[in-house]
């Protein structure tokens, strides 16, 4: 029986569908096996990922009544398999998202893990992936109004009965001001699966077609690192997160701000 989860984030731009992605690969690296959902069905960006372009039935189609889910699993990298959302905002129109849900309890049996790439915000798509997973892991930024926002995913995910269980701080630049991973916990009241440092690297997979993901580019980064921990402790298996020290450089520049 899979496990299912919501990746999702009150702020947009936090992370959400990079994580899906490299966390994915991570988790079928350990032999598990991975279904990764495109449910941002407004704003689809999973496929740019995965270089898959145009694809020819994806979860509009689906979500309209019109297609298998079936028909809609592709294969990515590392065994990973994905269902690509649409790019056209006229399918989009005519999806129904509440059929997500039925959509996906259909393939439980198959995989380990399927991760749903959630919308930002409190929109109906948003609410009906919440609802497709039985558990829900936060993303957010070290920045105070990024965790406020995921406070409120939380709640929202908590009343649609899918289950916080953690967060994830993502684009850490270790610099003063940053709200440790210690703080983060004791505001949305939940424990860190882990940190993900910024990597100019890591945009690149967005930047330039056909280029990998960061785990899979450059295994042995910070970032890609930070992805595998994650992955372990999904898995149940103790793994250090490593949280950057505040640079000598951001202290001074926080001894000169306070001045
Ligand atoms: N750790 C990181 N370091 C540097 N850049 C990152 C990192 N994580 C994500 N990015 C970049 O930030 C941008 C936003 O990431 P992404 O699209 O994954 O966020 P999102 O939460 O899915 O956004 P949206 O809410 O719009 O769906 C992308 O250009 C991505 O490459
Ligand atoms: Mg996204």
């Amino acid at each position: 029986m899979a496990r299912s989860i919501a990746i999702a984030s009150g702020k947009g731009g936090v992370g959400k569908t990079t994580i899906v992605a490299n966390l994915g690969i991570a988790l079928s690296m350990l032999n598990s096996k991975v279904l990764l959902v495109d449910a941002d069905v407004a704003m689809a960006n999973l496929s740019l990922i995965f270089n898959l372009h145009n694809p020819p039935i994806t979860l509009h189609e689906v979500l309209m009544g019109e297609a298998n889910i079936e028909d809609a699993i592709y294969a990515g990298p590392q065994n990973v398999e994905v269902v690509p959302s649409g790019l056209s905002l006229e399918s989009y129109r005519r999806t129904d998202p509440e059929r997500l849900k039925q959509v996906l309890g259909a393939l439980e049996e198959r995989y380990d893990y399927i991760l749903i790439d959630v919308p930002a915000g409190i929109e109906r798509t948003t609410l009906a992936s919440l609802s497709a997973a039985k558990q829900t892991l936060l993303v957010t930024t070290p920045d105070p109004p990024s965790v406020a926002d995921a406070l409120k995913t939380k709640m929202v995910a908590q009343r649609l009965m899918s289950k916080p269980f953690g967060f994830i701080v993502n684009m850490v630049y270790g610099e003063k001001g940053e709200l440790r991973k210690d703080r983060i916990s004791e505001m949305l009241e939940l424990p860190c699966y882990g940190i993900i440092p910024f990597d100019k690297e890591v945009r690149k997979t967005f930047i330039s077609r056909g280029t990998l993901p960061i785990i899979l580019r450059k295994p042995n980064s910070p970032a890609a690192k930070a992805v595998k921990v994650i992955a372990q402790k999904l898995g149940g298996k103790e793994a250090e997160i490593k949280e950057p020290k505040q640079s000598f450089f951001s202290k001074l520049f926080g001894i000169f701000k306070r001045k």
